[in-house]
């Protein structure tokens, strides 16, 4: 049995945290070839932005304590209404089918909640079918769809 641990990202964890968006984006741009794949030092520079920021939370899943898998999310309010938004759930194609996917979401998901949003989307891209089918197990529907792309929403109240 696999241990998982689910824990916010820490500046010293910069090379990780590229490393896996480098390898989201690598993942993308097989599904769409107009995403540009950068160099691994452009997502460092990104995650140290954000971390200075505080413009969004990265969360990270080790597995047996090697790190396998991200999401990040962010909080923000327009007019009354207060929304979550999630990005980036990428999981290393060697740790996959062990649940931490569903971990990662399960653990933003709750985060969300606690912080009484109206509802949280996801952007997916359209032809990430595999990615539509987990968010919709998660209680997430299509909001709206282009080309390109498709946002899911989850209501929460
Ligand atoms: C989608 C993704 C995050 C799921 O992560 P995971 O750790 O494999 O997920 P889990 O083990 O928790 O399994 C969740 C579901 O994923 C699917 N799954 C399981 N093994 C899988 C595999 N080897 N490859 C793809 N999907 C798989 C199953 O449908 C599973 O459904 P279940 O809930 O009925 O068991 C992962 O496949 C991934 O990183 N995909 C590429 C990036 C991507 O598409 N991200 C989403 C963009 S919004």
């Amino acid at each position: 049995m696999n241990r998982i641990k689910i824990r916010r990202a820490q500046i010293s964890d910069a090379e990780v945290v590229a490393h896996l968006w480098h390898n989201y984006d690598l993942y993308e741009h097989h599904l769409d070839k107009r995403i540009e794949v950068v160099s691994e030092i452009s997502y460092e520079k990104q995650f140290l932005e954000i971390m200075q920021n505080e413009s969004s939370i990265v969360v990270l899943a080790e597995c047996d304590s090697a790190v396998a898998g991200i999401i990040d999310y962010a909080v923000y309010s327009r007019g009354k209404l207060k929304i979550g938004t999630l990005g980036n759930l990428f999981v290393l194609d060697e740790f996959r089918g062990k649940g931490i996917g569903s971990e990662l979401s399960e653990y933003v998901l709750n985060k969300i909640k606690r912080m009484e949003c109206d509802f949280v989307n996801s952007g997916v891209r359209a032809n990430n079918k595999e990615a539509q089918k987990f968010w919709e197990k998660r209680g997430f529907k299509i909001d709206f769809d282009s080309m390109a792309n498709c946002s899911m929403r989850k209501e929460l109240k």
